[in-house]
């Protein structure tokens, strides 16, 4: 392959020729591509986000199937057939397209590629081929998410990421899909939302007790379904037993991703919350509470091409520890305060902390009233323009999510999608919030 376009994936598989650049823009350009003089600046992203469990169906060989039907779990509901994606995949694409969106965000589901260890199946690798060249076809940018929480569930068995041999296995994995998907592929991130454990521990706490139990009790019945002693779950772990091994594993995904084929930007995505202080003296105790969030995500991310902001709201801090949203604030179906400025301030602070590219890689509000969804848009992306207009390197926003889908523990009651899934038809109604977006993006630029 010659060019930097055809390295980049995107010429030979038939993507429109200003896409091709998006790969190229500099920052974001890897080790080894030859830089052309660019005429246009590169085109900013504007997509759509999806994860592979949340929306295809039918995951059965991962953890989280498992988890979902044993009894007790804490799921409301199994996952199911989720919106049929695996299946559908080319409608919701082409509807992606349809809508104005020039990226596509989307997980490459490792149960499906490696059921069993070391057993790869070419028919899952072709799939996910297919939903690239669908991508291309369409003129989206497939933007690949390698891991977004779910495991095989033989991996999960062995004691998943607690286990020191455990990056050579993810790794293995990720140079496996490389070698297949590689050179269709415009961005990646190995890991979705890497600092999980850490936001989970803060939200389970609210939990209390009765969560904690029931979640010892499914780990405990899924442990005894797969014979195992260890079984562990990326969602549902302490920080401290899985981080450094997902650390590794990120690194060493990320140098097997690189050796290609295909030349593309890199990066991890991080789960962001503005963190304010409710009062000066608070000042220091949000502060530290920001520094638990990230632990070493926002460092490692200075070695990637990019840094993945994934935000939809903040936490206040009082000098005592973390407090409720203020009396009267608006709360989204997922239980948290409707806060769109929270976006620009993660923006900023991940830009400033790591110093490389940002793109917002998810943004978005749990909500069955599609006019505060285009208000929370609307709000968000004030605050994507104030970053721009400041000079930050910032390279696109991408949107939770193209459909309503399984959201994990909740089920699908939480309805974070541009576009409406009928759960018995699998029926797609886009909602006027995606239509608003989509011409938005249409424009170009924010
Ligand atoms: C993020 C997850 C994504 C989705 C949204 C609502 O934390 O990455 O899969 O569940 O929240």
């Amino acid at each position: 392959m010659g060019s930097s376009d055809e390295k980049a994936g995107l010429t030979r598989r038939g993507a429109v020729g200003s896409l091709a650049a998006l790969a190229a823009a500099p920052g974001l350009a890897t080790a080894g591509t030859a830089h052309r003089p660019r005429k246009a600046p590169a085109p900013f992203l504007w997509g759509t986000a999806t994860a592979a469990h949340q929306i295809e169906g039918g995951n059965v060989h991962s953890d989280f199937w498992l988890a979902e039907n044993v009894k007790p779990t804490v799921f409301a509901e199994p996952s199911a057939d989720a919106c049929d994606s695996y299946h559908r995949y080319g409608e919701d694409i082409a509807l992606a397209a349809r809508l104005g969106f020039n990226c596509h965000r989307f997980g490459i589901e490792w149960a499906r590629i490696e059921p069993e260890p070391g057993m790869f199946s070419m028919a899952a690798l072709d799939h996910y081929k297919r939903v690239i060249e669908a991508c291309h076809a369409h003129g989206l940018a497939p933007m690949v998410t390698y891991s977004h929480w779910t495991v095989p569930r033989w991996f999960a068995a062995r004691g998943g990421f607690t286990q020191a041999d455990s990056p050579d296995l993810f790794a293995r994995f990720a140079e496996r899909a490389t070698k297949h998907l590689g050179d269709g592929i415009s961005y990646a991130s190995t890991f979705n939302e890497a600092n999980i454990q850490r936001i989970a521990a803060i939200l389970f706490a609210g939990g209390g007790d009765q969560l904690r139990q029931a979640l010892t009790g499914m780990i405990g019945a899924c442990a005894k379904a797969s014979g195992s002693d260890r079984f562990s779950m990326v969602l549902f772990e302490p920080a401290e037993r899985v981080e450094p091994q997902m650390v590794k594993a990120h690194h060493q995904a990320m140098a097997a991703i690189k050796a290609g084929p295909g030349s593309f930007p890199v990066g991890v995505t991080i789960s962001m919350q503005a963190v304010e202080a409710v009062v000066p003296a608070a000042q220091a105790r949000a502060e530290a509470l920001r520094g638990a969030l990230y632990g070493p995500w926002l460092d490692a991310a200075k070695g990637a091409d990019f840094v993945g902001v994934q935000t939809y709201t903040r936490l206040r801090v009082g000098p005592d520890g973390i407090v409720p949203a203020p009396q009267g604030a608006e709360m989204t179906e997922a239980g948290y305060e409707f806060r769109p400025e929270a976006l620009e301030d993660t923006i900023r602070y991940a830009a400033k902390v790591t110093g490389r590219p940002v793109i917002v890689t998810e943004n978005g509000i749990a909500t069955n009233n599609d006019a505060r969804r285009i208000a929370y848009i609307d709000q968000a992306l004030a605050g994507v323009k104030r970053c721009l207009a400041d000079g930050i390197d910032l390279r696109g926003y991408v949107h939770w999510s193209l459909l309503d889908n399984f959201e994990w523990i909740s089920g699908y009651k939480q309805k974070f999608g541009l576009v409406a899934v009928d759960r018995t038809t699998f029926r797609r109604s886009p909602k006027p919030s995606a239509v608003h977006l989509g011409q938005i993006a249409r424009k170009g630029r924010p």
